[in-house]
This record gives structure tokens, sequence and C-alpha cells, in this order.
């Protein structure tokens, strides 16, 4: 008899975004006549900066011409694009990553969901973020290191509580840890770390032979200088830190499909008799096993935003959206709501003060505008919400407009 995977009996039965479009789409089945704006999932609506989509026509006609055409590429990404991203976004910051530490993919919720399969899962100690994008639980809780979820929390997890009282921002646990999950700027809370709170993560992860796994997918967003984009420019990172990248949020390509992931040669985690391995080897053996690369055009489009044009166009589109968040918290901290994030960050959170679900359900009814309950993203997500600044100024204007006649 085929069996299930019976960890998967421990999840919700859907996933939070799924969940959310469902009760969406029975409010519009229900309510023809009144236009839903969606401020909830992160999803980007300008169009694709120009650099990118001529990027895109002449990779297109490569493709059309035998003498150009591409078949398998290498399941690494192609060595113009990871050249492009060590000098722009690790050189360029003063960080060692060499063009042969990336791993270009086809999205970072995917290389956060799978980079645990290297891992052992017996006896692994987690540490994740509470709230927390779903994805670095989940498939956790797939692969079997967690029990049941009590309560709302599941066990075999130390959750790290980001709440008003440390900034959103959670301090090293007090307990060991093997992996760790952190991202900043932060999803859901928009907060962000300083060089002295990653400091203490690297320390942390020195001390306790720990992998942390870094989310930096809104670093594009970071406006404060003062604020490190990477792990890798606080010393030692290379050592304890795998950094996920994207070029979802960064350039539009929610739909395009580019990230990547930086697996440093220096990084080691250890088997059973305490032998040390390249994780670099392993994640490159998964992902040559598993993975067949981006498409040809797609990594000739991400690697035009490298170029001086596709910058200031990825500048113009991120201040573009910074723009809508500090409306969004401007008109949210007018109601008197403490609000954080949506400053380096597109996210801006929202300490509602009531359940978060019957806040997304006000929003949705009363002012047709979607939200995230924080509740979908842990515990400490209660009493609070996430709104997007992912949308057109005309929708971002009317919402607020909305959310203060329904609040009035
Ligand atoms: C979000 O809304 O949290 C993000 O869009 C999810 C994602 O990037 O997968």
């Amino acid at each position: 008899m085929i069996r299930i995977n019976e960890n998967y009996t421990k999840l919700k039965a859907s996933y939070l975004f799924s969940d959310i479009a469902k009760r969406v789409t029975a409010y519009t089945q229900a309510n023809p006549s009144k236009p839903v704006i969606r401020l909830g999932i992160g999803d980007v609506t300008e169009p694709l900066p120009a650099v990118c989509i001529e990027a895109l026509h002449q990779a297109t006609d490569e493709m059309a011409v035998r003498s150009s055409f591409k078949g398998y590429g290498p399941e690494q990404g192609y060595a113009f694009l990871r050249e492009a991203i060590a000098q722009h976004d690790y050189a360029g910051r003063g960080c060692a990553i060499d063009a042969d530490e990336i791993f270009v993919s086809d999205g970072s919720k995917c290389d956060c969901g799978n980079i645990q399969e290297i891992f052992a899962t017996e006896g692994l100690r987690l540490a994740i973020p509470d709230p927390v994008y779903p994805v670095y639980v989940d498939t956790n809780v797939m692969a079997g290191r967690t029990g049941n979820n009590v309560n709302g929390r599941y066990e075999g997890i130390t959750y790290l509580e980001s709440t008003p009282a440390n900034g959103y921002v959670p301090s090293v646990p007090t307990v060991g840890a093997d992996l760790i999950y952190l991202c900043f700027p932060n999803n859901p809370t928009g907060a962000v770390a300083t060089r002295a709170q990653l400091e203490a993560w690297v320390a942390y992860a020195q001390k306790n032979q720990a992998i942390i796994l870094f989310d930096s997918a809104y670093e594009a967003y970071i406006r404060n200088p003062e604020i490190p984009h990477s792990i890798y420019e606080i010393p030692g990172a290379r050592e304890v830190a795998i950094e996920f990248r994207s070029f979802s949020k960064t350039a539009g390509f929610t739909g395009t499909r580019c990230a990547y992931t930086v697996v440093p040669k220096s990084l080691q985690a250890f088997d059973s008799t305490g032998r040390p391995h390249s994780v670099h080897a392993l994640w490159n053996r998964r992902h040559t096993t598993k993975f067949n690369g981006v498409s040809y055009p797609v990594q000739k489009a991400a690697a035009a935003i490298f170029t001086p044009a596709g910058q200031q166009q990825v500048k113009a589109m991120t201040d573009f959206y910074l723009a809508n968040a500090a409306l969004i918290r401007t008109a949210m901290t007018k109601l008197g709501f403490g609000c954080v994030g949506g400053d380096n960050a597109p996210y801006i959170w929202i300490n509602t003060g009531r359940d978060s679900w019957e806040f997304f359900d006000l929003l949705l009814n009363h002012a047709q505008v979607v939200c995230t309950p924080g509740a979908g993203f842990g515990k400490c997500g209660e009493g609070h919400v996430r709104i997007s600044a992912f949308n057109s100024r005309a929708n971002v204007e009317q919402a607020l407009e909305r959310i203060a006649s329904a609040l009035r």
C-alpha cells in the first residue's frame, strides 16, 4: 500500500497566501461590483525595467538562430550573471564572494525551502523567527524535523520572537541551535538588523558550530547607509552563513523568476562522526541533480540590471515602492496604529491591537483592501497585519482613503 509522508498531516491545510486568495475570491464572487485592492501578498505591479525587456528581446533573437541558440546551460548559472553578481552585489560592498560560490535559481522561495535537505533530519536544532515567512517552518515540518503543532507552535523549534519590546529584531537565544533562519530586511515586519545585531548572530553561530540561513531578498530597499545589505559584510560570516537573494522584489521578477543563493566554499557542516564536509559541495550536488538552470533569456535580463542604466532603473523602481510604503506608514500612524517597516523595506507591520484575521476581514469587507493577517506568520504575529507597498500609486492612495473611512 502506498503511504504518504505523514509529516504533511502536521501542516495547516493550506499555505497562508493560498488561504488568503481563497477568502478574497469568495468575497469578489459575492461582491462583483466592489473592486478589491490587493496589498496582501508581496507581488510587484510595475513592469520590468527597460534594460531587462531589451535583454529579453535580444536573447530571444539569439535563440532563434542556430549559431547562437542555447540548450542546457550550466545548472549553477551562466558565468556572465554569476560574475556580475559577485562584482556588484559583493565586491562592491567589500564582501569576498567568488562567482563560483553563487548558485543562480528560479526563486528564493525554492532555495530557502530546499536548502534544509542537505542537513540532518534527526537531532538538528532549529531556530526560526516568529513571525516568519512560512516557508522556513513548513519545509522543516515536511522534512520531519518537528513534532506536532501545539497551540500554534511546532514542537522541536526554538522560536525567535520579534515583538514590539525588542523592536521586532530577535536576540540570540540562550539555548543552542544548529540551523538558524534570519531574514533582513524582514518579511513580514519590515524591520532591519544593525551591524551589531548581525555580529552577535555570527558570533553565536561560530560558538555553536551552527549555520545561519540569511534571506536578504529585500536588501535593495535598504536606504539607511548604516544597515548591512549582506551577512557577508560581517567578518567571519563566510564560515557560518548561506545567503539568499532574489530579483523578484529588486527588479520586478516575481513572474519572470530569477534568484541566487550564495554558499561560500569555506562553509562546513559535520557528519555523525564529527568529520567536516563542504556545504558548497553538498549544495552543488543537490542543485545539479534536481535543477537544470534558469533560462538563458531570463539570466540575460537579470544581468542587465547590473549595467549603469539597469542600476538606475532598479533604484527608481524600489524608490517608487518605498514612496508607497511611506504613504502607508504615515496614514496608518495617523490612524493611531504603531507601525514598523516601510523605510528600508516594502512591508509595513501594523500593531492593530486586535485579532489579526478579524482586522483582515474588516479591511476586506469595509474597505475592499487585502492585507495579510499577522497570525498567518506565527504566534507573535497575532495582533498585527502586514500591508505591502507593491501596487500602483493610485491604488495605494485609494486603499488608504478607504481604510480611513472604514475605521472612522
Ligand atoms: C510575501 O508576500 O511574503 C512574498 O511575496 C512571498 C514570496 O516572496 O514568496
